[in-house]
Parts: structure tokens; C-alpha cells; sequence
């Protein structure tokens, strides 16, 4: 039997939907008196919030509780496996690896305090119920200090593409109440938050009394002290006109968006049921283009989903080409259990994904840096994240979410007026431009 734990350490594995719900269940065990510990090796209670997306991310949770069992301390800790792993595979986890006191849904991780107090009385504690978003009202108030904040407004999917494990995991598309999620942003700010990015499975399928996103976003905007919104995953049948014209009209909105495609072939999207073509989602880009022109697109990729041929896989390529992605996510296809797409005929070889994936990337790196490249000499703001490796060197993110670094003895949470000066794959340099004095 393991004591009742004093310390804990919440781990994050896959997307910022974990990263809120691992906040979220930090602020949690401190309000029942628990104190984080520096890392997972001297942690009582150690919390695996995984993500089971593709099959390599769902491992990793049996790798991690082997490695704790097998600590340097000598004492294995308390474990619980949260996140989508626990919601898709439940009591199968503790039978595989017994070393794991508790499993929690994604849906009801505000219980985990009652669980944990089950396993310190030496039961195995299973909580992967689906309630409608009971979780939010019972979670403790919001206390972050960091200048950039996670903010779920929607959880869970109703498009079920063929490969995707999140609408068994997640559950069914539920938007939370506006006045909730406006009172959360302001506690946001209140503890130190300059940018909120707006989170959703699918986020812009946000609907409350035929309100739709861009009127949350309008609310957010009247926010003093909030200089910053953002907002992610979208899916293109949701890009509004409403949510078009706010990337013109509302200046806190960043000029970003992750809007996935997938594929560029449209047979391959139809097996996918994205229920979009690769020209309608060329023509919902011109039309945000038209409204900002100079928004950053990003995207998600699959290679090799099941029965893709060369020509369609080509196909996406140029579909990247056409949009010329300022940053994107690509992925070869994991055959996830339950979904449609496991079970079709024709999953390509590996070695074929592989192949195509590094042909992907490829354009796509090239694509990053190209557009990395074209901002240099902009004159911009960045918002200051945190201290750099470099004496006097800080972080930050430009608008169009790219790292900047920069001398400046301005503080974590400063928006700083900057020159970009020279620009890499994956950050860009700047130097912070003195202002005159009024
Ligand atoms: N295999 C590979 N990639 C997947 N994604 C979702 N499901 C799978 C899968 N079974 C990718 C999609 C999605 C992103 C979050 O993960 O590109 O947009
Ligand atoms: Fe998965 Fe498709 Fe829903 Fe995105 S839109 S979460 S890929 S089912």
C-alpha cells in the first residue's frame, strides 16, 4: 500500500488541451494541500496525462510507469494515468501494468483528489465517467502567473473522420457557457495572463444561442489588460464568415491559424469523411487571406493513410505549395483500434510512409523557413515569455507565433517593440527598438 502523498508531479504528453487539463489538475492537488515536487523521480503521487492520438504516443505512458517503478529512490510513487489513454483503454491499464493506483478520464480528473484518497486506502481507483462538463464548476479558481494561458471553451468531436480516436475519447462536440468562459478569461489576466489562446478539439465549432466564436472573441477583446487572442484546432466546415471578418476587424486577434487539411487528394479526404474537398479549403484560405492578408497558416498533415497511391499523396503536395504553410504538422498514419480506417483494405507499408513523410517535411521545413525569412525587417511586437540561455537574452512570440529572441531588460510579460533582424527554421533573432520619448 502506498502512503498518502504529500508531493506530486503532473506530466503532459500530446496536445494543449493535456497542458490545460495538467494545469488544471495542478491547481487542483495544491488546493488539497499537495506541493509539486521538482520532477517525477522524488514525487509521492506522479500524474501521466497521455495522449493516445497515434499508437507511438499511447505507448509511451507503458515505458513511463516502467521507468518509475524502477526509480533511483528505491520507492516506487503513487501513479495515475490520465488523459485519453485512460479514457480508451480504462481498467485494461492497471491489468497490464499494476503498478498504476489510478486511472482517470479526461472528463473527470475534478474527482481526482477522491481517488486519490481511494488508492491511499488500497484500492485501484477507476473514474472514466463522461459527465457534461461537470468538471469545469468544480475545479478550483485560476491562479497562473505565465503571460501566455490555455483556455478550453469546447471539448470533444462529432466529425469522425475515419482514423481519429477523439470523438470515442473526448466525447461528443460541447461548447462551454460564454459567461463561463469570459469569467475564467478576466480571473486569467487577473493572474498575469497577456495572451489567451482559445482552445477546442474543434474550437471554432464554439456555438451558444446561435453565437459562434467570433462573438466570444469580441468579448475577450473588451478584456483590459488582455493584448493577445488566439485560438485552436479549427476545422475548415466551421471557418465561419463571422469568424473571417473578426481576423480583419479585432486587433487583439493574431494574425495565426491552424486550419488542417490532412490531404490534397479528395478521394483520400472522402475515406478520411472530412467532408471538405482541397478546393474548398483553398477557397476558405483566399477568403481569410482577404481579410488579413498577411495571416501565418498552419496546418496538420497524414501520410499514408490507408489505400493512398503515389498521385494522391502527390496531390498533397501540392496542395502545401498552393498554401505555402508559414509552420505544419505531419504524420504517418497510425491504424488507431475502434476507428473506421483500421479496418480498411490496403494500409501502405511503412517504409512508404516513411518515405513520403521525409518528402513532406522537406517542402514543409523549406516552406517554415522561407516564411521565417520574409519577416525579416518587420517591425513588430514580441511578448516576452521567458529568460533565454544567453546573459540579458529573453524569449518571446511575434504575432504570427514565431520564438524571437532579443537583448532587452524588459520583464516576462512585456510586449516589446522589436526589429527582426535574422531568421532560422524554427526562431527568428530581434532587437528591441528604443522608443522615443513622448
Ligand atoms: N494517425 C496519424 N495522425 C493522426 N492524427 C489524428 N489521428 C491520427 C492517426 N490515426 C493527426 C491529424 C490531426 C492531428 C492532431 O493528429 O493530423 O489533425
Ligand atoms: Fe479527429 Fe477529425 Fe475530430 Fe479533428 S475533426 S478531432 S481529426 S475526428
Amino acid at each position: 500500500m502506498k502512503p498518502s502523498p504529500r508531493t506530486f508531479h503532473v506530466k503532459s504528453f500530446g496536445c494543449q488541451m493535456n497542458v490545460y487539463d495538467g494545469d488544471r489538475m495542478t491547481e487542483l492537488l495544491e488546493a488539497e494541500g499537495l506541493k509539486a515536487a521538482a520532477d517525477a523521480e522524488t514525487a509521492d503521487l506522479v500524474v501521466l496525462n497521455t495522449c493516445h492520438i497515434r499508437e507511438k504516443a499511447a505507448e509511451k505512458v507503458y515505458s513511463d510507469i516502467g521507468r518509475l517503478v524502477k526509480r533511483e529512490t528505491g520507492r516506487a510513487p503513487m501513479i495515475a494515468v490520465a488523459g485519453c489513454v485512460a479514457q480508451a483503454e480504462g481498467a485494461e491499464i492497471p491489468r497490464r501494468a499494476p503498478a498504476v493506483d489510478i486511472v482517470v478520464g479526461p472528463q473527470a480528473y475534478h474527482n481526482l483528489p477522491a481517488l486519490v484518497r481511494e488508492a491511499a486506502a488500497g484500492r485501484t481507483a477507476l473514474d472514466t465517467d463522461m459527465p457534461a462538463l461537470s468538471k469545469f464548476g468544480a475545479l478550483p479558481a485560476r491562479r497562473r502567473q505565465a503571460p501566455g494561458a490555455f483556455l478550453t471553451v469546447q471539448e470533444g468531436c462529432d466529425k469522425f473522420c475515419t482514423y481519429c480516436v477523439v470523438p470515442y475519447t473526448r466525447g461528443a462536440e460541447l461548447s462551454r457557457p460564454f459567461t463561463a468562459i469570459v469569467d475564467e478569461a478576466k480571473a486569467l489576466v487577473d493572474a498575469g495572463a497577456r495572451e489567451i489562446t482559445l482552445l477546442g478539439q474543434n474550437v471554432n465549432a464554439w456555438r451558444e444561442d446561435g453565437r459562434g466564436l467570433d462573438e466570444l472573441i469580441r468579448a475577450l477583446d473588451a478584456i483590459p489588460g488582455l493584448a493577445r487572442i488566439r485560438y485552436t484546432t479549427s476545422h475548415p466546415n466551421d471557418m465561419t464568415e463571422g469568424l473571417i471578418r473578426a481576423h480583419a476587424e479585432v486587433e487583439k486577434l493574431m494574425p495565426y491559424l491552424h486550419l488542417p487539411v490532412q490531404s490534397g487528394s479528395d478521394r483520400v479526404l472522402r475515406a478520411m469523411n472530412r467532408s471538405h474537398s482541397a478546393d474548398s479549403y483553398l477557397r476558405i484560405l483566399e477568403r481569410v487571406r482577404a481579410a488579413r492578408p498577411d495571416i501565418a497558416i498552419s496546418g496538420d498533415f497524414i501520410v499514408g493513410f490507408p489505400g493512398e497511391t503515389e498521385a494522391e499523396f502527390e496531390e498533397t503536395l501540392r496542395i502545401v505549395e498552393a498554401v505555402n504553410y508559414a509552420q505544419a504538422f505531419s504524420f504517418k498514419y497510425s491504424a488507431r483500434p475502434g476507428t473506421p480506417a483500421a479496418g480498411m483494405a490496403d494500409q501502405v507499408p511503412l517504409a512508404v510512409m516513411d518515405e513520403r513523410l521525409q518528402r513532406l517535411q522537406a517542402l514543409l521545413n523549406a516552406q517554415q523557413l522561407a516564411f521565417n525569412q520574409a519577416s525579416v525587417g518587420r517591425r513588430t511586437q514580441v511578448l516576452i515569455e521567458r529568460v533565454g540561455r544567453k546573459p540579458g537574452q529573453m524569449l518571446g512570440k511575434s504575432p504570427w507565433l514565431q520564438s524571437v529572441h532579443l537583448e532587452t531588460d524588459a520583464a516576462i510579460g512585456d510586449l516589446v517593440e522589436v526589429e527582426l533582424l535574422a531568421a532560422g527554421p524554427n526562431s527568428l533573432a530581434g532587437a528591441a527598438l528604443v522608443r522615443e520619448a513622448a
